[in-house]
């Protein structure tokens, strides 16, 4: 069994930006869970599938094959044998993810490759149900969020830096649409773990929120 810590937290908190930070500093990989629903979720867009057509997520997605890779430390997506990683960034894709992740055979499908490379791995491993039923004996547990203005202020800016037309307003309903939809689904729905350091980074620094993660870590591997 490697060294787990799991992260847990709605869309839009900075736990990617964290996660690759931490894993970085401890050597460990970072497992981002999300992408995985993102790359069914591509999958089920190109075959048509709407955020609507509930029935037919699972049916849909038996066909997805969905592996990782590594190359030069970050993670690459693989959807039936085609690099997807690229593919899988966008809202519409998030959305769908959000959305055919209530489905229990979309979930049971990912469940042993994000075991499997916690089992085989030092991992920070992030998404919405990893500390609660992922890895319920990770070492480490952080539910890391923010409040809703805060995290959509932070996607607005990065997506405008992108160059990405985008309307404020927009992204709010969406954050709030995509957490109503992951804290109220019936399978593993996204909850602070009981044994999980609550990290609200709403007026904290990425470099205040690495060091007070770092600490726990620490305390917890001497
Ligand atoms: O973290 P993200 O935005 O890339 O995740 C996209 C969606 O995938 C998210 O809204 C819900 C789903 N997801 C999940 O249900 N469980 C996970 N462990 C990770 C993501």
């Amino acid at each position: 069994m490697g060294f787990n810590v799991a992260i847990d937290g709605p869309a839009g908190a900075g736990k990617s930006t964290i996660a690759k930070l931490l894993a970085r500093e401890l050597n460990f990989i970072y497992v981002d869970t999300g992408a995985m629903y993102r790359a069914i979720a591509l999958h089920l867009l190109r075959k048509g599938v709407k955020i609507e057509d509930r029935d037919r997520f699972a049916a849909e997605c038996r066909d997805a094959d969905v592996t990782i890779r590594y190359e030069d430390g970050v993670q690459q997506v693989i959807l039936n044998g085609e690099n997807v990683s690229g593919l899988i960034r966008t809202e519409e894709v998030g959305n769908m993810a959000s959305a055919s992740s209530v489905d229990g055979e979309v979930r049971a499908k990912l469940l042993d490759l994000q075991r499997n490379l916690a089992k085989e791995n030092d991992v920070v491993m992030d998404g919405r149900d990893i500390g609660t039923n992922i890895l319920p004996n990770a070492d480490a547990k952080f539910y890391l969020t923010a409040s809703v203005e805060e995290r959509a202020n932070r996607r607005f800016k990065e997506l405008t830096e992108k160059g990405v037309a985008c309307d404020l307003e927009t992204i709010k309903a969406d954050i709030r649409e995509r957490d109503e939809r992951d804290m109220n689904r019936e399978i593993a729905p996204l909850k602070q773990a009981e044994d999980a350091v609550l990290v609200d980074s709403s007026d904290m620094g990425i470099e205040e929120v690495l060091e007070c993660m770092l600490q726990t870590i620490h305390k917890v591997r001497k």
